[in-house]
């Protein structure tokens, strides 16, 4: 049986626990014929045993997007696991406490940095590290959660995602004469461990599940999988700085 992404080479970073969108990624990815290397932010061993429970081994180097050193000897590493790249998965995002939840207008430049950082600015970053490894009509993807509305306690990661999006466009401008594609995902509420640090998320699930026109289940992670997976095949090759949702159609209705 031919798979959906036979003899891709992928990146996968963000697999943190087996609920992270990362993890059922590179699930996904391997079930339809993907090789995988993955990345680990600090708790190596643990994203080490967690990548024991995918279908195919995957190797996992050490990555923290704000650490210089480690952007420079990315591809580098890589390289030892992979000839080049058809695809990279940006699936991070992280903002301290008081860009979450607590009043907006409160929130300290120092945190709004740090937030900008990890979640926007990143994507570049990653780009830009591997970008030598990355072959013709190599499919970059990130995760969004649609920034176009405020939304309760989203707050500065909120403002970050906004700043993603624009990121996706601008890195799309400039790699499209490269046959490189840019996009992102947005997905509905998946329950993980960035989800929970959302105050008020059980809120926002709720609301999901009953006024999503296809439905939404928080606990399953296929449907946003299967989108990653889609954007990094060879199926969507005219489709670049683009924002695809995986929300069961929440964004399209009022009420
Ligand atoms: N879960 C949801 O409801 C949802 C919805 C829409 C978008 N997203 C986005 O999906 C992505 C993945 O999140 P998730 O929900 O799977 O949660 P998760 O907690 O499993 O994943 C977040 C990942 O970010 C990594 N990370 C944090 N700081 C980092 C750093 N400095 N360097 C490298 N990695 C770092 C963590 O190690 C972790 O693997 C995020 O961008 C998130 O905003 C999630």
């Amino acid at each position: 049986m031919t798979g959906l992404l036979d003899g891709k080479r992928l990146l996968i970073t963000g697999v943190l626990t087996g609920a992270s969108i990362a993890f059922h990624v590179a699930r996904i990815a391997q079930e339809q014929g993907a090789e995988v290397v993955l990345t680990g932010f600090g708790r190596l061993r643990l994203v080490e045993r967690i990548a024991k429970r995918l279908p195919a081994p995957a190797s996992v180097i050490e990555l923290d997007v704000t650490n210089s050193e480690h952007l420079e000897s990315l591809s580098g590493k890589v390289s030892e696991h992979v000839s080049g790249l058809d695809g990279v998965v940006h699936s991070i995002g992280f903002a301290p406490a008081s860009c979450l939840g607590n009043p907006f207008l409160e929130a300290p430049w120092e945190d709004v940095a740090t937030t900008v950082h990890v979640s926007a600015y990143s994507f570049m970053s990653l780009t830009r590290a591997v970008l030598p490894l990355l072959s013709e009509g190599a499919s970059v993807v990130g995760m969004d959660f649609d920034a176009r509305q405020a939304w309760p306690a989203y707050n500065w990661m909120g403002v970050a995602k906004a700043g993603l999006e624009s990121v996706t466009r601008y890195l799309a401008k400039e790699l499209g004469p490269e046959q490189i594609r840019v996009n992102l995902v947005a997905a509905g509420p998946v329950r993980t461990v960035a989800a929970k640090s959302i105050p008020g998320s059980d809120d926002i699930e709720e609301q999901w599940g009953s006024r999503a026109p296809l439905g939404w289940k928080v606990d399953d992670p296929e449907p946003v999988g299967k989108s990653v997976c889609a954007l990094l095949s060879d199926w969507l090759p005219a489709t670049t700085g683009s924002m695809i949702w995986a929300d069961g159609g929440f964004h399209a209705v009022g009420m």
